[in-house]
């Protein structure tokens, strides 16, 4: 894959030796000594604690410092983009897109059906109306035709999610966004690498948003980036994100902005994950394709599918469950807790949670919730614990 990795490497991290050797933190599923496969961890290790240790030795640990900037450039230009504006999460990010393009109450953002909640909470944050469009049954993703379905006079914005590592189709969407007219808000908080044709997730778009909390494909423990190529927009949420204060007038503010401001440390951690997210994403695929293959056939087990033309990431390893499988999704993941494997639901539709129920609950979205689950997808899974996840299913599938 061209990654178009930004010339990042080891030799350019900072080595400050430790007093101490601290623990050692590569590959830590395999090392656990009860065997429990936690669904996600991340994978972290010398170049992050050795720029951790530099940035405390500097003391420049809030979010003045060099690695905020080196972060948002390095990670922008890896994913296609010209601008990065970090911040404190990735739901944070979000909100402050939805801001900074100007929507509020009366306006209307379709946002697809199954999702993580701050999807959608991004968009009631600001007063304006999160809109519910049910996704693909293939992808998972938010469907075009039910996104055409849904526009009104009202409708100011998309916000295509990349569920679980795999793209939206995001040309269509592109397409149905200048028919009418409309902003895109990629959420790609899971997504860190995904492509469709070679071009990124977050770079599609008006403006993309990340999240690099741990369990993200990288992480800078809490925390998160919007990506855009739009130069004014990018200065607006810089602006906004620093409590609307202009960076010529201290002091001074125009408007009612925020603190969503990350620290050097984290960004710190940032910039050493760059330096290994090709590794991550070549694991997690490989992750992926060894489950594909090892549950290949195994009745009542349907594995995500990488759209046509499009890299998905693989953020969780999922799969639908359905008869003749002998044990239902929540028994498999209840079953799976006693093997010592870690599993989850996917999520509810939004649309069924009491904040956003609409008593009209998207029918695909709501299927695929139901059936679906995420297995241990961490990058630092061993082969051999895959294959132990899969013996595990297989075994179950014939013996219920
Ligand atoms: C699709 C999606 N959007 C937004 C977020 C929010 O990111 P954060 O947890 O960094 O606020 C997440 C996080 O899990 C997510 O999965």
């Amino acid at each position: 894959m061209d990654t178009g990795t930004p010339a990042v490497t080891e030799s350019t991290i900072a080595k400050a030796p430790a007093k101490e050797p601290l623990p050692y933190l590569e590959h830590q599923t395999s090392q656990r000594p009860d065997g429990f496969i936690p669904i996600y961890e991340p994978w972290l290790g010398e170049p992050e604690e050795n720029l951790v240790q530099e940035v405390m030795r500097s003391g420049w640990i809030s979010s003045a410092g060099k690695y905020i900037r080196q972060f948002e450039e390095e990670f922008a230009a890896y994913c296609g983009s010209s601008h990065g504006i970090t911040t404190s999460n990735g739901t944070t990010a979000l909100h402050l897109a939805v801001h900074a393009l100007g929507l509020g109450p009366g306006d209307e953002v379709i946002v697809p059906a199954l999702t993580f909640v701050a999807s959608a909470n991004s968009v009631h944050y600001t007063g304006a109306h999160p809109v519910f469009a049910d996704v693909d049954p293939h992808t998972w993703t938010i469907a075009p035709d039910e996104v055409a379905r849904l526009i009104t006079p009202r409708t100011r914005a998309i916000m295509p999610v990349h569920l679980y590592g795999q793209m939206a189709a995001m040309p269509e969407l592109m397409d149905l966004a200048r028919a009418h007219d409309l902003r895109v808000i990629e959420d790609a908080a899971e997504a860190h690498g995904a492509a469709i044709d070679g071009r990124r997730a977050g770079s599609w778009g008006t403006i993309g948003a990340f999240s690099f909390f741990a369990n993200k494909i990288i992480t800078t423990g809490e925390g998160g980036m919007l990506i855009t190529d739009d130069a004014t927009l990018a200065a607006r949420c810089r602006q906004l994100r620093d409590h609307g204060m202009p960076p010529e007038r201290r002091y001074w503010h125009d408007e009612v902005g925020f603190n969503y401001r990350i620290t050097n440390m984290q960004a710190a951690v940032g910039v050493a994950q760059m330096t290994r997210i090709d590794e991550v994403i070549r694991r997690k695929r490989a992750i992926a394709a060894q489950y594909a293959q090892e549950l290949a056939g195994v009745p009542g087990i349907t594995m995500m599918a990488e759209g046509e033309g499009t890299t998905a990431v693989f953020w969780l390893v999922s799969a639908l469950i359905d008869s003749p499988f002998p044990l239902s999704r929540d028994e498999l993941v209840v079953a799976l807790r006693q093997e010592r494997i870690d599993s989850r639901p996917f999520f509810h539709p939004l649309d069924t949670l009491p904040p956003y129920r609409s008593g009209n609950p998207s029918p695909v979205a709501l299927s695929l919730s139901r059936r679906g689950i995420n297995l241990p997808s961490s990058p630092t899974l061993s082969s051999a614990q895959v294959s132990r996840i899969c013996a595990t299913l297989r075994r179950f599938a014939a013996h219920g």
